[in-house]
């Protein structure tokens, strides 16, 4: 239990809602999921699976018809997967990594980590016994290439990247993915791609696959799920796509843990993917704009440096003229502005000048929170 810490900030969020006990008020900017709900043709999917009495075990690997959704799903996309062979469906996205951890890594390996990085993917590697090692992506967050080799070591079995990212919304294009599968051949190891937040790009981005580079999957395991794109964080349904060797081995681990994603929430899956999907264009849509506000008060703010997201929900300021850690500069905020925010250290040593900000939240949340945070600002230099 040593491994799995307690949440560093968990005492911040307590003191959240003490003070909103207390009727002030307070901007949420810390949460990690979408605030839509979730589009209402999946809704009554999932309900008619259970009027139907889809109730019980489902084969362990996922229901036929949403692996071959999922399969669908990709080769639309020009990349030749199998559903039945090269995918499993496990209970959220969470569960693919943790399995694919526990399938792949060995205790006293190295796993390379690119920060800032979510913070889930260096405690499930505790758990399983390796070591993270966190290779930094300055200057631009998205990949310094010395960095990477430098940390290629014999004893680095995995490397996990996700794209867009998790705090900063930078993205990983084409050449950054071959780069890193090139190193992965060269050095022997799996690259954990986490690309669950894929769709929610902008400006037209088109986020690539590791699939693409790697179409064999020998180097390559991928993350993915339904929590963001389709606002289904509460369902839990995400899956992985690896080699069958992989993936058959993971289908193991699941058989004699959790058996089976849940049986109606895997025919809402098979409607999200197959349905209309108007309402995913919207919410994307509207995460553009929140994007494209947020982005320009951060960059006006006195003494923050700011870049603009490609994807996902967040950005990632840096505030590091103010000169304090991001755990204290957190915490002041909250109590002088009454803004939640994630501090940067929990996504890597290297960040404790940053802040995390989600703006999956309201437009007049976000104009009106920050509006008071840079008038704060300007007092404290
Ligand atoms: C980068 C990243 N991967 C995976 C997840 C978890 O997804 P799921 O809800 O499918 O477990 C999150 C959730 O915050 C995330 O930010």
């Amino acid at each position: 239990m040593e491994r799995i810490p307690i949440s560093d900030t968990l005492g911040m969020f307590e003191l959240a809602k003490r003070l909103e006990a207390e009727g002030r008020r307070i901007y949420h900017f810390e949460v990690g999921q979408p605030d839509f709900p979730t589009p209402e043709n999946i809704i009554n999917a999932g309900i008619e699976a259970l009027n139907r009495g889809f109730t019980r075990y489902t084969p362990s690997r996922g229901i036929p018809p949403l692996l071959d959704a999922i399969g669908k799903f990709y080769n639309d996309r020009g990349i030749k997967i199998n559903g039945q062979k090269n995918v499993i469906v496990t209970p959220g996205a969470k569960m693919a990594l943790f399995q694919g951890f526990l399938s792949t890594i060995d205790a006293g390996d190295d796993v390379l980590v690119l920060s800032p990085a979510w913070p889930t993917y260096r405690v499930m590697i505790r758990t399983v016994g390796a070591k993270p090692v966190d290779v930094g992506t300055f200057p631009g967050y998205v990949l310094n290439e010395e960095a990477l080799k430098n940390a290629c070591s014999k004893s680095v079995t995995a490397l996990v990247i996700n794209t867009p990212n998790n705090p900063t919304g930078g993205v990983l294009d084409k050449d950054h993915l071959k780069l890193i599968h090139d190193l992965s051949v060269d050095h022997d190891f799996v690259v954990f791609s986490d690309e669950i937040y894929e769709m929610l790009v902008y400006d037209g981005f088109e986020q690539s696959s590791m699939l693409e580079i790697d179409p064999n999957m020998d180097h390559t395991l991928i993350i993915s799920g339904f929590s963001k794109t389709y606002a289904m964080t509460g369902w839990r349904l995400g899956y992985a796509i690896g080699n069958e060797e992989t993936i058959n081995n993971m289908v193991r681990i699941q058989q004699n843990t959790t058996s089976c994603a849940t049986s109606f929430v895997q025919y809402a899956g098979y409607e999200a993917l197959t349905g209309d999907q108007n309402s995913i264009k919207k919410m994307t849509a509207d995460y553009q704009k929140r994007r494209d506000v947020i982005t320009s008060i951060f960059c006006n703010m006195p003494g923050v440096q700011c870049v603009s997201p490609k994807g996902a929900f967040y950005v990632f300021p840096d505030f590091s003229t103010y000169g304090f850690s991001s755990n204290t500069l957190a915490e002041l905020i909250l109590k002088k502005v009454g803004i939640t925010s994630t501090p940067g250290i929990v996504f890597g040593k290297l960040y404790d000048s940053h802040l995390r900000f989600s703006y999956a939240t309201e437009l007049s949340e976000i104009k009106e929170g920050l509006g008071k945070l840079a008038d704060f600002l300007l007092t404290l230099l």
